[in-house]
């Protein structure tokens, strides 16, 4: 993608990095990827992970859970360069491939992973059905899919909340409630559909995450972004805080398995 279509350009991925740490473009580290794949064994297994960014997930999927190989897929150039350099660092280059694709089918021939994976990125994919219908393909019978997203709830079209939070925003959203994400899954195929709402975990981390912006991280984030750059997101940052606080943006965990053998 170009540079003037980047949604996560540079000082974006800095400001987010900062909050969340290196190679992370969600909330929780490594952590919350464990509780994203908690009891599912991943040892010797190869995982697609949809939608990288920076490589955080697919870092601590290999280095700490025993992944054998993870190709990480991303539709930002730039996002997968730092990934590139993230996994050197973090020793894990040679269990880890890193990928630009266009958005759509993914490309990979049927039955290539063991797992698939992604943490808060399927927000931006507006064909949900054909998603998950390309997420099963690309798995093997038993295979397993597992990820993080960010739903909405109810309320979410109705909330002031959230529509302050996506007016501020720039981020291109094509959000589904967890219902209907279930629903599509097992429209698409899949068997023991499960969702996880972490709204709580989230409702109050985003708070904290706020006062730290707005408190000890003022300084740093002002240095590295830009007065202007830095109190617009602020703002943002205070109406995302809030739309987690009402229930209108949920990190959910899903689940899914593909009908077949188990091994
Ligand atoms: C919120 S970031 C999450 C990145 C990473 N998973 C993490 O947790 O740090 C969402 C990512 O999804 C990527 N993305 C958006 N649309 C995509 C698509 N159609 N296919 C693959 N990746 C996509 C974005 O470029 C971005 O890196």
């Amino acid at each position: 993608m170009s540079g003037e279509e980047l949604q996560y350009p540079d000082d974006f991925v800095q400001r987010l990095e900062t909050i969340w740490g290196i190679g992370f473009l969600s909330p929780g580290g490594p952590e919350e990827v464990g509780e994203i794949v908690k009891g599912v064994d991943l040892a010797g297994q190869h995982v697609l992970d949809i939608g990288c960014g920076t490589g955080g997930p697919a870092i601590v999927l290999t280095r700490d859970l025993g992944a054998a190989h993870v190709t990480a897929i991303d539709i930002e150039a730039p996002l997968l360069t730092r990934a590139e350099q993230n996994a050197q660092e973090a020793h894990v280059a040679g269990k880890t491939t890193f990928q630009l694709v266009e958005p759509g089918p993914l490309p990979f021939p049927d039955g290539t992973f063991d797992i698939v994976f992604s943490k808060d990125a399927l927000i931006h994919i507006k064909d949900k059905a054909a998603l998950y219908g390309d997420v099963l393909r690309v798995l093997r019978p038993g295979g397993i899919f597992v990820a993080s997203d960010w739903l909405g709830g109810e309320n979410t079209e109705s909330s002031p909340e959230f529509a302050r939070f996506r007016d501020l925003g720039h981020l291109k959203f094509a959000m589904a409630t967890g219902e209907e994400t279930a629903a599509v899954m097992r429209q698409a195929g899949f068997t023991g559909v499960a969702t996880r709402n972490r709204n709580a975990w989230y409702a109050k981390l985003s708070q904290f995450e706020y006062e730290q912006i707005s408190g000890p991280l003022r300084d740093q984030l002002i240095e590295t972004v830009g007065e202007e750059i830095y109190t617009h997101w602020v703002a943002v940052r205070r109406a995302l805080a809030d739309a987690a606080t009402v229930g209108a943006l949920r990190p959910t965990h899903l689940r899914g398995v593909k009908p077949g053998i188990t091994t």
